[in-house]
């Protein structure tokens, strides 16, 4: 059996009890499915078969070596939206032109590696950065490849804070400002104009948004080719959402291709996509051992685990929810508990008033669908160690980025 099942009750990962994996690591630790990751990407991959597309992985989702390296191997292409993320995607084996480089305040170093590499595109985000990639380009005598990001004035629907393509966002420029910006880079002659770029928002759960972002962008690109400029691509970002709660309301991956596909149809233009937690997402659990139990004044429970807020930092910043169950659910009548964890402050709550099993002292719980914005967002807040990752792969597992150790963790102190 593939991905997460139960055996006898037990959580099992890709054939491997979860369990057992804890008992070697210790707690917290990530635990990812390969099986569902490859499965993810391909159905995705799939849907898209009849235009020409490429995706490219979003680093930021999970940005772990052998996640990324992974989905290299399944032929995915890469988003980077840092120095580090840029490395990671080189250390993971992508080659510069495999790779776009997006985001808000790319510092002159970035901009110049970049540059220096010849990535596929950086997708710029203002005049200003213009010209810093024109004179960075002319120095280093390489022509930048380069998108320009656009902000359609969409609301995607999602929480406010992942929700990126409205206007009164730091994010990209309007059609009339990107238009006038790029007739005019068309004629500078160390800037490579290959495409035009967006990105609505994460966990985007309605059709709409993706339609009219695609079709802002095709019609930018037509009125472009009007002019004389023609592109080699548009980029649609990612932001497909998945479904954290039972029966929750989504996009199917065939709906969204089938937006994606009727956009670039009859257009030469290549399609590229940034998905990120849509691929692995639900290819993670964060499991966590159980280490207190404190009723609470309504009579409920408190149930105190050893991960908390610096390893998945979603339900607090976010109000996100993640099912959270049992590993080995003991029999017996289910308690209402807010599982919590041990950093000092009240948002530090991984679930709220939730249905449980009876829990004791030392059982092991998982958070479901952290494989993305999971690990990728842990902090060392409250001095506390970064948690254990490990991949389970063809009925075997192995530790993809161990545990952060004390001395890990102040060894840059002076
Ligand atoms: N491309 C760009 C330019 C992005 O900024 C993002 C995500 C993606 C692609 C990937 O989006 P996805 O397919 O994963 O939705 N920490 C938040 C999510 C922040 C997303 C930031 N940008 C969360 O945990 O919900």
């Amino acid at each position: 059996m593939s991905g997460f099942t139960r055996d006898a009750h037990a959580l099992v990962c890709d054939g491997v009890p979860v369990q057992a994996i804890a008992a070697e690591t210790g707690t917290p630790v990530h635990v990812y499915s390969a099986s569902v990751i490859d499965a993810r990407y391909r159905q995705l991959d799939a849907a898209l078969q009849a235009v020409p597309h490429r995706l490219h992985y979003a680093i930021k989702a999970n940005a772990t070596l052998a996640i990324v390296r992974r989905l290299r191997a399944l032929g995915a292409r890469a988003d980077a939206n840092s120095a580090g993320e840029l490395e990671v995607a080189l250390r993971a084996g992508f080659s510069p032109g495999d790779i776009v480089c997006t985001g808000v305040g790319k510092t002159r170093e970035e901009l110049a590696r970049a540059i220096a590499l010849g990535v596929a595109a950086i997708n710029v985000e203002s005049p200003g950065e213009v010209d810093r990639i024109e004179h960075l380009a002319a120095e280093a005598r390489s022509i930048a490849r380069v998108a320009v990001r656009i902000n359609p004035d969409i609301d995607a629907g999602s929480h406010r804070h992942i929700s990126t393509g409205h206007r009164a966002t730091k994010f990209g420029m309007s059609v009339a400002d990107a238009t006038q910006m790029l007739r005019d880079m068309a004629r500078r002659p160390w800037l490579k104009v290959t495409g035009l770029h967006l990105h609505i928002g994460s966990q985007i759960t309605a059709l709409e948004p993706f339609k009219r972002g695609a079709e802002t962008l095709i019609a930018l690109a037509e009125s472009l080719a009007d002019d004389g400029i023609r592109l080699e691509h548009i980029d649609l970002g990612g932001g497909l959402g998945i479904a954290y709660q039972a029966n929750q309301p989504i996009v199917s991956v065939e709906e969204y291709a089938a937006v994606v596909m009727d956009a670039v149809r009859g257009t030469d233009l290549t399609v590229l996509l940034e998905p990120g937690r849509w691929i692995t997402g639900p290819a993670g659990v964060l499991v966590t051992t159980v280490v207190d139990l404190k009723r609470r004044p309504d009579g409920g429970w408190f149930v105190v685990v050893d991960a908390g807020m610096t390893d998945l930092l979603r339900p607090a910043l976010y109000d996100a929810w993640h099912t959270i169950e049992a590993v080995s659910p003991r029999p017996g009548e289910a308690i209402r508990a807010d599982v919590v964890g041990p950093v000092c402050e009240t948002s530090d709550t991984l679930g709220r008033d939730r249905a449980l099993p009876p829990i004791e002292v030392g059982d092991l719980l998982a958070v479901r669908d952290t494989g993305a914005y999971g690990a990728a967002m842990a902090s060392n807040y409250n001095r506390r160690p970064i948690a254990a990752e490990a991949i389970v792969d063809g009925g075997k597992w192995q530790i993809a980025r161990r545990r952060q150790t004390i001395d890990d963790m102040l060894q840059w102190d002076a």
